[in-house]
């Protein structure tokens, strides 16, 4: 088995570059099926969730050609089918957006139920009410979702909770779709902002994006296109608290500070000292960190997908914090394996109490899942002793060379097998 092995204790020090937005390339790749030509993408972060969609497209029919490490070029054109069930679909909640771009291009789509991190029940009722609004009903049967209309046509969605794949995926069934369509209560993140750039870099008409309001008016044809995807607000979060957690000096490159506030913020209030410049954000720690309350929300609020991190900085702040998890029902699976590495966190539904203790001891771990992994690397990083984290491939589906830019660093950080063979020292 893979684990990932870190003696804590160094302070990082140095420079690192932000990969794209995952959260952005995922909705973006199954976009590309709207397109009527080729698409070069730039900045596309090279991580498992990201591939398993380019395999997904290419096993529909796309021509998929990768330029270098993190541009390809995808050919849509000959994938002729609504039709898309394949074993990776089931491993990651990304590929839900499927079924918006299948039904936006052919007015009908059967995709497999998605998989993805488990924070409880992952509901897709706010996606099938915007599909439904455009004209598409719905049915489930053998693990498959159907959606049948007789062409889509424009209408005004009201989405019951802000979300941001319900969001999404209306926007990719109605940008071809007869007439206009409001999305109303609409997610405001950077990802959906990226995604009706690239609509729009298309041909596409959606306006409002960034906003609670979002405007298509629908089109007849999407032309290829070359796009650059944003940075990766959540992979720069969890440097940033990597540096915070190990009284370090980093600065991060390729970075949108805008994109960051909440998370600058938060560390300013830790006393973590974080200068911003145009596209690269330092961030310098010195003495323990001061105790404070988050509560994760729809962007522009704090992210919920920062909620592990932040947690680990907090347990072992001055005092005690509250953290209460205002997007998951349940998002603290990962505090049982905090508590191994000493942590002093009670948790009650939403609400975590995390007072703060002198320092972690490394200990075994295990990745619950995406965020929680990045966060048992941050707390293994700053812990006395060695932590070895299991179940990485939560990891890798979220961040590129995860190992690599922490060790380039100054981490003590590397990837070895149960049998403690060393494969990969960076
Ligand atoms: N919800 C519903 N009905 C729906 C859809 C969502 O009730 O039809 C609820 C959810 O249960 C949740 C809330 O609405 O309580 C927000 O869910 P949202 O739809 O916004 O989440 P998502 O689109 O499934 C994306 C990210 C997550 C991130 C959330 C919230 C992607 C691929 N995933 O998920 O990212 O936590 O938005 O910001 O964009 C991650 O990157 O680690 C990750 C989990």
């Amino acid at each position: 088995m893979k684990k990932i092995v870190i003696n804590g204790g160094n302070r990082l020090h140095g420079s690192v570059c932000i990969s794209g937005a995952k959260n952005a390339a995922v909705a973006i790749i199954p976009a590309i099926i709207l397109s009527d030509g080729v698409c070069r993408i730039e900045n596309i972060p090279n991580i498992m969730d990201v591939n398993l969609l380019v395999n997904i497209l290419h096993q529909m029919g796309a021509a998929v050609r990768r330029i270098d490490k993190s541009t390809l070029e995808i050919d849509p054109r000959r994938i002729n089918s609504s039709f898309a069930n394949y074993d990776a679909i089931r491993k990651m909640r990304a590929s839900c957006y499927l079924l918006g771009a299948l039904l936006g291009k052919f007015s009908e789509a059967e995709v497999a139920l998605p998989g993805g991190c488990d924070f409880g029940v992952r509901p897709i009722d706010q996606h099938l009410k915007g599909f439904s609004v455009l004209g598409a009903e719905n049915s489930v049967s053998g693990g498959m979702i159907k959606l049948k209309s007789n062409g889509l046509k424009g209408g005004h969605v009201y989405l019951d909770v802000v979300s941001v794949g319900a969001t999404i995926n209306t926007m990719l069934a109605a940008v071809k779709a007869e007439g206009k369509t409001i999305i109303e209560n609409a997610a405001r993140e950077p990802h959906v902002v990226d995604l009706a750039n690239f609509l729009n870099s298309m041909g596409a008409d959606v306006r409002g994006a960034g906003t609670d309001v979002i405007k298509i008016n629908g089109v007849k044809h999407l032309n290829g296109t070359t796009y650059t995807i944003i940075p990766d607000q959540i992979e720069a979060g969890t440097y940033m608290a990597a540096a915070a957690a190990t009284q370090g000096d980093v600065t991060l490159k390729n970075v949108i500070t805008k994109h960051l506030e909440s998370i600058t913020a938060k560390l300013r209030e830790m006393g973590v000292q974080v200068e911003e410049y145009d596209d690269c954000i330092r961030v310098c720690s010195e003495g323990r960190l001061h105790r404070c309350n988050v509560k994760t929300m729809p962007h522009p609020g704090f992210p919920t997908d920062m909620q592990p991190q932040i947690a680990v900085l907090l347990s072992v702040a001055d005092g005690t914090s509250i953290v209460t998890e205002g997007v998951w029902d349940n998002r603290f699976k990962y505090i049982d394996e905090l508590k191994r590495m000493g942590a002093d966190v009670s948790v009650d539904g939403k609400v975590a109490v995390i007072q703060g203790v002198d320092t972690l001891k490394g200990a075994p771990v295990k990745a619950t899942d995406l965020r929680a992994g990045a966060a048992m690397i941050v707390a293994g990083l700053s812990a006395q002793g060695t932590t070895y984290i299991e179940d990485t491939d939560h990891i890798e589906r979220g961040y590129e060379d995860v190992v690599e830019k922490f060790a380039s660093l100054g981490a003590d950080i590397r990837v070895v097998y149960t049998d403690d063979t060393v494969v990969q020292r960076a």
